[in-house]
């Protein structure tokens, strides 16, 4: 069993729940959730409200200069299964969790997680980008390793707490910052012999963040992973589990020491078509500018932010979608290539270095492409509230 040192309720006696069509948060007792979640009036949820946004933004960080590195914040969220139930949602203050040594995650790699971000808008509001489809894609990799689904509803409670018991480390509106969600779950029962656990933990902390790649915009050459495949064919490459990211180590920190920060890979079948690099999916610009050009592949992760650009670039640009395979020898025809996700937002690659070859993509390969240029301001003046947010992507918090 976990042992965990929990400090229920942290000092606030506040569990948000999203109204779903507003987007904002109503009180939990109108909602399946309730029997798990501390129930609230209306009017403390108010008041509540008010005092996050006034500690909004309040620690004293280098805004501008945050990286993307772990550090402690107020307290996390969790909460265990146990006997085929969710238990209810805690808050700890705690940097650190015991687990049994037999832990299934321990041996046998039950885990996964998620990432995404909530951001300071431009209006005072505090939103998170469609934390529904984060919800949806942990579900389908809980059920690929064999553990219990987190109820939507659940998560999203998870993941707004997290947020507002956080909210100091929130960085500014004006400095680019967001804070970075990462709920995970994992198999915390202790077993010997293979077989799923019967006892999981469910976590969401948050850090705040700024650029992954240093340089913002700035293109990186990447390279193809020639010696190692990131998934199977009908593997769990499209999940979000945690084994993908360790495979995924020692390839990416041998490019890392040979002076490339991104890895590509190819499938594995043929060693022909573009997957995904090792923690992002690939986009292209091509056809004279026409086309966004997107891997279609059982293998790859379904980035949350390449379906929300393909949306944009076929609705706001006109630009026209290419779901399918693409192969490595195309590269040198694209326009523009960038790697995309919740972490690097779209960080154009200006190279990429393949069996021993550079490829230059465009015609500067040096400068971000126009293309990929409108799409990153699209995207990130939806996030931060600096345009009307058409599709209801933006969850408010605050
Ligand atoms: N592909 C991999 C392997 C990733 O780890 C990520 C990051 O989450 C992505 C793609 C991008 O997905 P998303 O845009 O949902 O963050
Ligand atoms: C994310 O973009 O949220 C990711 O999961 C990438 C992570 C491996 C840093």
């Amino acid at each position: 069993m976990i042992a965990l040192a929990w400090l229920v309720g942290g000092g606030s006696s506040f569990t948000p729940v999203f109204d779903k069509k507003e987007g904002a948060l109503i009180s939990p007792s109108s909602t399946r959730q309730s029997r798990t979640l501390a129930c609230c009036s209306r009017k403390k949820t108010v008041s509540c409200l008010s005092q996050s946004l006034q500690r909004a933004s309040s620690a004293s960080l280098d805004w501008k200069n945050l990286g993307f590195s772990f550090m402690p914040t107020n307290c996390f969220v969790c909460a265990t299964y146990q006997n085929g139930c969710w238990g209810e949602l805690e808050i700890s203050k705690e940097t650190t969790i015991r687990i049994p040594i037999a832990a299934t995650v321990l041996h046998y790699g039950q885990a996964a997680f998620e990432g995404l971000k909530a951001f300071a808008c431009k209006d005072g509001s505090i939103r998170i980008f469609r934390p529904e489809k984060n919800a949806e894609r942990l579900q389908r990799s809980a059920s690929r390793i064999m553990m219990p689904l987190v109820p939507k509803e659940m998560f999203l409670n998870a993941v707004v707490r997290a947020v507002q018991e956080n909210c100091e480390y929130i960085p500014p509106y004006g400095s680019g910052g967001s804070l970075y969600i990462r709920p995970f779950l994992f198999g915390s029962g202790a077993r010997v012999g293979l077989g799923p656990s019967d006892e999981y933990t469910f976590i969401v902390f948050v850090v705040p963040v700024g650029d992954y790649y240093k340089g913002g915009l700035a293109p990186v050459t990447a390279v193809v992973t020639e010696d190692y495949d990131r998934a199977a064919p009908l593997g769990v490459g499209n999940v979000k589990v945690g084994g993908n990211y360790a495979a995924d180590l020692l390839p990416y920190m041998q490019s890392k020491e040979k002076g490339y920060p991104v890895n590509l890979y190819l499938d594995p079948v043929e060693r022909k078509y573009i997957e995904e690099f090792g923690t992002s999916n690939f986009i292209a610009i091509g056809n004279n500018k026409k086309s966004f050009i997107t891997p279609n592949s059982k293998s790859i992760l379904k980035s949350i932010t390449n379906q929300s650009l393909m949306q944009l670039a076929q609705e706001e640009l006109g630009l026209q979608v290419e779901y399918r395979k693409v192969a490595i020898d195309e590269v040198s025809h694209f326009d523009e290539v960038a790697a995309c996700g919740t972490a690097v937002v779209i960080t154009p690659v200006g190279r990429i270095v393949y069996q021993g070859r550079v490829m230059n993509i465009g015609n500067n390969p040096d400068q971000v492409g126009p293309v990929l240029k409108q799409l990153y301001e699209l995207m990130t003046s939806i996030q931060f509230g600096q345009i009307a947010d058409k599709r209801h992507w933006m969850y408010r918090v605050v």
